[in-house]
């Protein structure tokens, strides 16, 4: 008789954290969508190095060049997509490539990444040396961010880990709770 009531609180006892974990996955999968966390130290690797151009210069030509208008004053993105961190919009392996960035910023792109237009040299008049300083400017604060970010995925999976262990360890203790409790009741009642 007391057999199926503790069975019911066993199932309880793991079917309240097995909802916790849905909900975890649920939130975690909508966390997981990229977001620039905290910029880390400066990489030592990218000290200048192999740079297109002065990306002092290029940091005025940005913020001159009507760049911000569509990637945002901080390279965030807006009309266009993010130069920092920099986004790879399918039509090159490296979107930190000089060769890509300078060839993107002289002609312009449409429709690659899902996101509208670009005009050739965004609409302004630049020099073939001003744009190799834009390029050596979303060089470098890439470059700035230190080491490479894990890919969504992989940072996903390692936050499902963790939260995995963590509600392991919770469903452990609710059932042990639960034992105690149904002790605590059973004792209760038999003492009537
Ligand atoms: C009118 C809005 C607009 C302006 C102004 C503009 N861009 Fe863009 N830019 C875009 C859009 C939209 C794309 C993506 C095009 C696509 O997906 O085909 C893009 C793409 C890029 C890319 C490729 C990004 C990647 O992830 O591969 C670079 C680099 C870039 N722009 C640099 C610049 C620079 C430098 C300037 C200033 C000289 C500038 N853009 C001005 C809209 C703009």
């Amino acid at each position: 008789m007391r057999k199926p009531r503790w069975l019911s609180a066993t199932t309880l006892a793991f079917l309240v954290p097995g909802l916790l974990v849905g909900l975890a996955s649920v939130a975690l999968a909508a966390d997981a969508s990229p977001s620039p966390s905290a910029s880390t130290s400066a990489s030592p690797g990218g000290g200048g190095g192999n740079l297109p151009g002065d990306p002092n210069k290029g940091q005025t030509l940005y913020q001159s060049s009507g760049c911000t208008t569509c990637h945002g004053a901080t390279l965030g993105g807006g009309v266009g997509p993010p130069l920092h961190p920099i986004k790879n919009l399918g039509d090159t392996k490296d979107p930190l490539d000089p060769q890509y960035l300078i060839s993107t910023i002289t002609d312009g792109k449409s429709g690659v990444g899902g996101y509208g237009q670009m005009p050739v040299k965004g609409g302004a008049s630049l020099s073939d040396q001003d744009i190799k300083d834009l390029a050596a400017f979303i060089i470098q604060q890439n470059r700035l961010k230190g080491p490479v970010p894990l890919a969504p995925g992989a940072l996903a999976q390692s936050t499902i880990e963790w939260v995995t262990i963590g509600v392991l360890a919770m469903l452990a203790l609710t059932f042990l709770l639960s034992r105690y409790n149904m002790r605590w009741i059973a004792r209760k009642s038999g003492g009537h």
